[in-house]
């Protein structure tokens, strides 16, 4: 049987699918992916350089407008036919929760109600110092260019500088969210996995998870990302094709 009818039958015969997704579902809205060597962003900067909270320190003008300029990027982004497509399973009647990795909104501008967001959203942005949400004003996020540098505003009670609210490399999780996903994949039928790599942890730990609590596991990805497992099914093609593509089998509309 081939792979996408493998999937179909899958889909059909559960209720509860956890999406899990990376940059690569947002790829075809033209947000760059990160290891993608081509248009990658890591292309043009160096991880360490920015995305990390020694980066901030050391040049918070830079890193601030790198997510100033990121943002701009996202919101200028539309939700592409794989982020419709989550949410027209989920008005189909499936019980569908989406855990994602990227900082972009374009699930929930596709209609998805709850989305878990491991690391972060660029629509935040928090206090350095005192880690209090920080609400920022419009004038506050023009940027002309990719590489401006723009001074982030300092924060009304401590002063302190406003940082992105996202997760930097060797930072913790937000404990809500990752608690929330974990639940949600201990207790899912199918985990659906669409645009990533698979090599940052703990997020990448979340398709094993689902296979030990004997979920199904199908990866939707350019390249075959599986561990091997007789559980899980890998459906190579674009998310912006295999996914509608996995509806229109089931006969979703
Ligand atoms: N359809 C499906 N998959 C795609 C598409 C597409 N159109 N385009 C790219 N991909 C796949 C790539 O093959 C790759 O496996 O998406 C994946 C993107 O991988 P990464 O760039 O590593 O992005 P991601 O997995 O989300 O990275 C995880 O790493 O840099 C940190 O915090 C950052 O959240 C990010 C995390």
């Amino acid at each position: 049987m081939t792979q996408i009818r493998e999937a179909v039958d899958v889909l059909a015969a559960v209720r509860r699918i956890v999406f899990f997704t990376g940059a690569g579902i947002s790829a075809e809205s033209g947000i760059p992916t990160f290891r993608d060597k081509l248009s990658g962003l890591w292309a043009k900067h160096d991880p360490q350089r920015l995305e990390t909270a020694d980066a901030f320190r050391e040049n918070p003008a830079l890193v601030w407008g790198w997510y100033l300029w990121r943002r701009q990027q996202a919101m200028m982004a539309q939700p592409n036919a794989a982020h419709y497509s989550i949410s027209r399973l989920a008005k189909a009647g499936w019980d569908v929760s989406v855990v994602t990795q990227n900082i972009d909104d374009l699930h929930e501008r596709a209609g998805v109600d709850a989305v878990v967001h491991l690391h972060g959203s660029l629509l935040s942005a928090k206090c350095s110092g005192c880690h209090r949400p920080v609400a920022l004003q419009t004038d506050q996020l023009s940027i002309s260019k990719e590489g401006e540098l723009v001074e982030p505003p300092r924060c009304n009670y401590c002063n302190g500088r406003t940082r992105p609210g996202v997760v930097w490399f060797r930072e913790n999780l937000p404990g809500d969210a990752w608690l929330s996903a974990v639940r949600l994949v201990r207790t899912c039928d199918l985990l659906i996995s669409v645009g990533t790599s698979g090599v940052v942890r703990p997020a990448a730990d979340l398709p094993e998870m689902a296979i030990r609590a004997n979920a199904a596991v199908i990866y939707v990805n350019l390249e075959d990302v599986s561990m091997g497992d007789e559980r899980e099914i890998m459906l190579i093609g674009s998310a912006g094709q295999v996914l509608p593509e996995l509806l229109t089998r089931l006969g979703v509309s």
